[in-house]
């Protein structure tokens, strides 16, 4: 594959062949001098049209780790704010020779359009789109539940098979829930998401996974909770529940997380709205894998890169070569 815009694309293979790259890119972090060669002479440029913390740092600290010539645009200064297109904007970035443009855009299909309009040649990679999908967020969701399941050395080669995986909050407005739910069930994993009626899509019942309207029935059978933000900049209408009806019902305490068995993680993509969808107790206790998912994003990120872009050599034979 040239490009990297849907969960929905991989295979099982594909997925496990980018997990276990990213475990050997992983061993380059635990190093002193955290750089491979790869990429060295290619360059990336970060096209955020939306905002982001995670996935923009994590997506430069991985270039920069391949030794990638790194370029970040943001919509804001520059001159989309006076009108300008997707396709100039990218044509722009094409005439100052680009081999991939991370993307993340506020309308679900921008990087769709972008890799199959042949405005540009470089690789795209989706870092987000509306609330369409988000893939590099589920390969790191993936990773990081195949490191705490099934082991980091044990999980090589392995997918996600028979793990129950729980997806609970805004699955309506989610990116990160449709992308879960597609490399999820690709591996394997039983998905049920968790929701109040008005917080589910229309459709979900043809979606790979059980939907449940109680979060409280399904914490007991669960090995993994992820707890999703309610998106309420994406909310036309007043919300409904109210916030504080949500955190009753669906918010995840203490109490709660007593409820799961006891080598079951919470995780949560990021941002978290402390005291809503999570209490700060649970969010800084060691089940929660938050963090550490956001270290994994730069291995799954160096992964992506390398996999898209770098040479025919196993990532080892790189890692090696560095370090003699
Ligand atoms: N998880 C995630 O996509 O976070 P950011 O919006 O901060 O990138």
């Amino acid at each position: 594959q040239r490009h990297l815009i849907s969960a929905a694309d991989l295979t099982r293979d594909d997925a496990v062949l980018i997990l276990d790259t990213a475990e050997e890119m992983a061993r380059v972090a635990d190093r002193p001098i955290k750089k491979l060669p790869t990429l060295r002479g290619r360059t990336v440029v970060n096209l955020f049209f939306e905002d982001s913390t995670r996935t923009r740092i994590s997506f430069e600290a991985a270039e920069k780790r391949l030794s990638a010539d790194v370029i970040n645009f943001t919509a804001k200064g520059s001159s989309v704010s006076k009108g300008e297109s997707l396709k100039d904007t990218a044509q722009t970035l094409e005439a100052m020779g680009v081999d991939a443009v991370v993307i993340r855009h506020g309308s679900s299909g921008a990087p769709y359009r972008l890799a199959n309009s042949g405005w540009i040649d470089a690789a795209v990679i989706n870092a987000g789109d509306g609330t369409h999908q988000h893939p590099t967020q589920a390969l790191l969701d993936a990773f990081t539940l195949r490191r705490r399941l099934v082991g980091r050395d044990a999980g090589l080669g392995q997918d996600l098979t028979g793990r129950r995986v729980t997806l609970v909050g805004d699955i309506l407005h989610s990116r990160v829930a449709r992308s879960n739910v597609d490399l999820l069930h690709t591996l394997g994993a039983e998905v049920t998401l968790v929701a109040p009626p008005t917080l589910l899509p229309v459709g979900v019942e043809t979606w790979p996974c059980e939907v449940s309207y109680d979060l409280d029935s399904t914490l007991p059978k669960s090995d993994a909770v992820m707890l999703l933000r309610v998106q309420r900049e994406r909310m036309n209408a007043a919300f409904f529940p109210t916030e504080r009806e949500y955190t009753r019902r669906y918010g995840l305490d203490a109490d709660r997380m007593a409820r799961m068995p006891e080598q079951a993680i919470v995780m949560h993509p990021g941002p978290m709205v402390r005291g809503m969808e999570i209490t700060a107790e649970v969010a800084d206790s060691p089940r929660c894998t938050a963090v550490e998912q956001v270290a994994n994003g730069v291995s799954i990120r160096m992964a992506v890169l390398y996999l898209l872009l770098g040479g025919n050599e196993p990532a080892l034979t790189h890692a090696r070569t560095t370090e003699e």
